[in-house]
């Protein structure tokens, strides 16, 4: 059967998961819409994949520059990667560049004038300023500003409330949320003047809780109102705000290893008040570790659906406010979580 030309009622963007046995990149056109999933044209809004039309980028890449943040591993070394190989100048920001760790010596060897690896801890107001003033020093011509910024750097762990230390929460919101805040007050200045554009990677936990997630979410979701603000006040500057939702990548970045996982849940334990330990049970915990080890393994090995968001956002004529790059389950888990009363949504999902 040829598949290509098969037409079914609804096709899988539409409906927000795999149809029959085809594959995400093969399913057929909808005979309602007449939609190609295949190019991410379909109803953007409903559009999970992290597919794109490219049909009016912006002009002249070769001129302009972006700063990403959390640039040692993850989705921040391959897009500072990427965004090179599509002709930008990409300043990368590395938390241990001065202590020449992997990621940021392998952009370094790469020997390129466009690739400027930059010492940049978010949660060091000092490091910040000096990037501002050591890219504002280098670049072509300051008063044209900077094109793009990538609020990338985050952290993650989990526990619930009663496992998670007020220290934890301090610690996560300190990179996640404060860390996008202070960088991206620091360079609006230069991303004014540019009319560029700001990228915030949030998290599907930016739009949906989740058991044991708290610490994570609570960051996620104030990235996500801060975008919000942002972008309403950005608009009459020509400015655009951007914020990427990924769903679960985890196999393929560096934020949980096993090793990691075993780690947190350890420190969790060991500092928990007697009365949640004795309550709960050594037994609840070692459940947790399990499924928490086996959402990581189910994750994506392919990020490029986010780096595609990422690029899009910062290359599009008409760039999307939210990307939503994930498989069709944790597409419509989200649609579900965001859309239907709690009373339906955490039945299905939650209870
Ligand atoms: N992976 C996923 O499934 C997923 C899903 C949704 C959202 N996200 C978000 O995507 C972003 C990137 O994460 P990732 O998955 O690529 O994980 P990752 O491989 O751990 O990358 C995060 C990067 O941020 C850096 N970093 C940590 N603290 C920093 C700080 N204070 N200042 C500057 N950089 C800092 C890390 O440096 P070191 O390596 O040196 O610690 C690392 O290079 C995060 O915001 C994360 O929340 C990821």
């Amino acid at each position: 059967m040829d598949r290509s030309k098969t037409k079914l009622p609804l096709c899988g963007s539409c409906l927000g998961f795999k149809v029959g046995g085809w594959e995400r990149d093969s399913v057929p056109d909808c005979s309602l819409f007449s939609c190609r999933p295949v190019q991410g044209f379909c109803f953007p809004f409903l559009t999970p994949s992290g597919r794109r039309s490219y049909a009016s980028e912006i002009d002249q890449i070769g001129s302009k520059a972006v700063l990403v943040t959390g640039c040692d591993s993850g989705f921040g070394f391959s897009l500072a990667k990427h965004l090179h190989s599509k002709g930008f100048i990409v300043f990368a920001g590395c938390l241990f560049k001065d202590q020449g760790q992997a990621g940021s010596q392998e952009l370094d060897n790469m020997k390129s004038e466009r690739m400027r690896t930059i010492q940049l801890n978010v949660c060091n107001s000092q490091e910040i300023e000096q990037a501002v003033e050591q890219m504002g020093a280098s670049l072509k011509d300051p008063e044209k500003g900077l094109w793009g910024l990538v609020n990338n750097a985050g952290i993650s762990t989990f526990g619930e409330v009663e496992f998670t230390s007020l220290e934890t929460y301090k610690e996560v919101a300190e990179v996640n949320l404060w860390g996008t805040i202070r960088t991206t007050k620091a360079f609006l200045p230069l991303i004014r003047r540019a009319k560029g554009r700001v990228v915030n990677i949030s998290s599907m936990m930016g739009r949906m809780g989740s058991p044991a997630r708290s610490s994570y979410c609570i960051t996620k979701f104030g990235v996500e109102a801060f975008s919000d603000c942002l972008r309403h006040e950005m608009h009459p500057q020509g400015v655009k705000i951007c914020v990427v939702e990924p769903g679960n990548f985890i196999g393929a970045t560096n934020l949980y290893t096993p090793e990691r996982i075993k780690a947190i849940a350890e420190k969790m334990w060991k500092e928990l008040p007697e009365t949640v330990r004795k309550d709960y049970g050594r037994k609840y915990l070692d459940e947790q570790i399990t499924k928490m080890e086996s959402y990581c393994n189910s994750g994506s090995p392919d990020t490029s659906p986010v780096i595609n968001s990422i690029t899009h956002a910062l290359t599009s004529s008409s760039p999307y406010t939210r990307y939503h790059p994930m498989d069709y389950y944790w597409w419509l888990r989200v649609q579900i979580m965001t859309h239907l009363p709690a009373a339906i949504s955490d039945r299905i999902y939650i209870y």
